[in-house]
């Protein structure tokens, strides 16, 4: 199966010699073919280049996107979209004046869903996530990093994973799991913190590795979650069953996560919405990605990660949603993308980069996803009629996608 696709007023983010991640002031380069065309062969992209250039192919379907921008799906490379029942409640009780640390305390929070989810089965789990997974895939994105995290026990987290690859084997998005056991300590480990620290590390690790369950391992280090020592800990326990870290650090305060997942070589440190120099310094010369997730702070009105200094500093930063039912109810990659350009002051070409590229490496795909290469998953946005790419960011509340092709099929 061969498709053409011509006309296209503006091919985003092409890169025909492949690049990992942009750091930096690379990251306000994003490099595109104006009036450009894109062949897709089977679920790969094949050839791109000028329309002057196009070659004489036989294809089986045209599609013309005159007045239309293509750029690569959305890598959304954070998100617990696989979640039971919601916590609208808990919305409500915010607006009228508590904190998200107040309900937490109270049993809200992370707990409250770790409860509807040890209640609800697997099916109705899976049932439920898909409805979410397939409204982002709708909104253009084309890979997703799931977490576990609302079990706290040892069936749920293996339940929780097991949704988590049953999505990933029947939907053509690129799905990667990620182990989240040391999300919250459960109420009944409350006066025992190093017992459930001992069930992740002793009881769950093992059943996950065994069963090729989760290739990443994430850990809240955070005040009143998990700390430094704890987060190390289980960490360095992750990385002895072969799972690599990718933490949530910095999200209400700075205590030192971002030089452990630095010290434990983490793919990631995710948050960053409190951020001090020696934060950003520690991030430096080394490979672990910085990400954002502007929705978040939207959500709870905190603080957004300080992605100018962070690019500044020659870093690269990249930019996901967080979908979750407390803090973050949203997976629109759009949106998030529209949020660093208004409140993160980043440029279109930047939070452009960071919501592809960068996502990919964030979440270890960007061999075959994240950018226009020849040989790369053919995930494609496909705009409606548009004046420039700068409508993504400006036009905020708009949904401007017309189409999206996952492995080169439109989806309907
Ligand atoms: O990334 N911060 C930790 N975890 C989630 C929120 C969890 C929840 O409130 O359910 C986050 O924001
Ligand atoms: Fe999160």
């Amino acid at each position: 199966m061969t498709t053409l696709i011509i006309n296209i007023k503006e091919l985003l983010q092409v890169r025909e010699t492949p690049v990992s991640k942009v750091s930096g002031p690379e990251m306000a380069i994003l490099p595109t073919i104006k009036n450009a065309f894109l062949i897709i062969k089977n679920n790969l992209i094949s050839d791109f280049g000028a329309m002057e250039n196009l070659p004489e192919i036989k294809v089986d379907k045209i599609i013309d996107a005159k007045g239309r921008v293509v750029l690569p799906a959305w890598c959304d490379s954070h998100t617990h979209i696989v979640y039971a029942g919601n916590r609208e409640q808990e919305f409500v009780d915010r607006i009228n004046g508590f904190t998200y640390e107040e309900i937490a305390n109270r049993g809200g929070g992370i707990l409250n869903s770790a409860k509807i989810l040890n209640e609800t089965s697997e099916e109705e789990i899976y049932e439920q996530s898909k409805v979410r997974l397939e409204e982002v895939m709708h909104l253009g994105t084309g890979a997703v990093e799931i977490k576990s995290g609302y079990g706290l026990t040892i069936e749920g987290e293996l339940k929780m994973l097991r949704v988590i690859k049953k999505l990933s084997q029947n939907y053509p998005v690129a799905i990667k799991a990620t182990f989240l056991g040391a999300h919250a300590f459960p109420s009944y480990y409350k006066e025992n913190k190093a017992g459930y620290i001992d069930e992740i590390i002793n009881k769950m690790l093992p059943e996950i590795a065994e069963n090729k369950l989760a290739e990443y391992i994430d850990i809240f280090c955070e005040s009143g979650y998990f700390s430094v020592a704890e987060t190390e800990k289980i960490m360095q326990a992750g990385i002895d069953f072969g799972l690599k870290p990718k933490i949530h650090v910095n999200q209400f305060n700075s205590i030192g996560g971002i030089q452990a997942g630095v010290k434990f070589k983490a793919l990631s440190v995710d948050h960053l919405e409190i951020m001090n120099p020696e934060d950003i310094e520690a991030l430096k010369n080394t490979e672990t990605m910085p990400v954002a997730l502007p929705s978040c702070s939207y959500f709870l009105s905190i603080p957004y990660a300080p992605a100018r200094e962070i690019i500044n500093a020659g870093l690269p930063i990249t930019l996901a949603t967080d979908f979750n039912p407390g803090s973050t109810p949203s997976g629109n990659m759009n949106f998030v993308v529209a949020t660093a350009c208004i409140k993160m002051k980043m440029t279109p070409e930047e939070a452009i980069n960071a919501a592809t590229i960068n996502g990919a490496y964030a979440m270890g795909v960007s061999e075959t996803h994240g950018s226009i290469t020849k040989g790369k998953k053919a995930n494609l946005i496909i705009t409606k009629p548009i004046s420039s790419y700068y409508q993504i960011p400006y036009a905020f509340g708009s949904n401007l996608i017309e189409s999206v092709l996952i492995e080169g099929k439109t989806l309907t």
